[in-house]
């Protein structure tokens, strides 16, 4: 668990430099109290999702990826194109990520700018890495990222397990880094054995090669993040990412994505996440506790003698 303690100072400073959020007219008496939150994005490609979370004013942006799309029922180009087209539409002018899955640079910037034409509020979701075990240049994310920056282009940088690679989508020109803390946390939990392991290792040499076949990529020592209990790795990746970020004055936000449960909503909110991207299953509840259900029901039975 992450603990108060264990954030950062410079992670509010760095949150009042952003573009406030919940923004107040001029002239409104009542100024709105969470300026600064962070945005909170649904991570689904289904509309029927999406639509109660946007009226009720949970969500602010909505993250898609083939996965999500393939799940919301697309089966063809055109099926996921009108997909996506509606959930841009609906969005409006709040951001949607649309992830690339060409791997050619050149099909890739056709692929983005079909994207981007779908709307203003269009993010063009590229994966930072992976590319060397598709036999591809290993800075084919990164390069498309400088190339997308420099066409004006948004991009969220996908798929991002550790600092360092936050840090390099960033420095490429990433508008968001989205670190997928579930995940690590999953692949922390499955395959962390303390007594195998030394230092914070998250790749077993017997497990995972270099794509190359080379000798193990000891620099994975940096997948996690350093200290403390190794199961919450992946919330501690984004306390570590926002501190990076800070030490920088580095804008790029910082997407807390692949969430598992609504103690690492908490625990992102206290290490600084800019932006959470969250299944809709999970955000249906956040307003909801036992002991609030409890409270509710009270308080209306006992005001019903009020009616007498
Ligand atoms: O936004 C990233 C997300 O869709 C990945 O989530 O649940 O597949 O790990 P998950």
């Amino acid at each position: 668990m992450l603990r108060p303690a264990d954030i950062h100072p410079g992670a509010g400073e760095r949150r009042i430099s952003m573009e406030p959020v919940n923004l107040t007219e001029k002239g409104k008496k009542l100024a709105h109290p969470a300026e600064f939150a962070p945005r909170i994005f649904a991570d689904t490609a289904d509309m029927d999702e999406i639509k109660p979370l946007k009226e009720g004013g949970i969500i602010n942006g909505v993250t898609t990826n083939p996965t999500l799309l393939k799940r919301a029922g697309a089966d063809s180009w055109d099926s996921a194109d009108k997909i996506m087209k509606e959930i841009v539409k609906y969005m409006a002018p709040f951001p949607v990520s649309l992830e690339l899955t060409e791997l050619e640079p050149e099909k890739m910037v056709v692929q983005a700018n079909k994207l981007a034409a779908f709307g203003d509020n269009v993010v063009v979701k590229v994966p930072t890495g992976g590319y060397r075990l598709m036999d591809r240049d290993p800075f084919t994310g990164l390069k498309m990222i400088r190339r997308l920056w420099e066409m004006n282009i948004k991009v969220n940088a996908t798929l991002i397990f550790n600092t360092t690679q936050a840090f390099w989508a960033a420095n490429a020109g990433a508008a968001y880094v989205s670190p997928f803390l579930g995940r690590l946390a999953d692949y922390m939990y499955k395959h962390d054995h303390v007594e195998r392991v030394p230092g914070n290792s998250l790749y077993f040499m017997e497990d995972h090669k270099a794509p190359d076949g080379g000798p193990e990529r000891t620099a994975n020592s940096a997948y996690v993040s350093t200290d403390g209990p190794r199961k919450n790795a992946g919330v501690r990746l984004i306390n570590e990412i926002v501190a990076v970020f800070n030490n920088y004055r580095i804008k790029t936000e910082v997407l807390a994505a692949s969430f598992r449960n609504s103690v690492q909503l908490m625990e992102c909110l206290l290490a600084g996440a800019d932006i959470l991207t969250v299944p809709a299953p999970l955000l249906m509840g956040v307003a909801d506790h036992p002991l609030t259900d409890e409270g509710m029901k009270a308080f209306f039975e006992d005001s019903k003698v009020f009616d007498r």
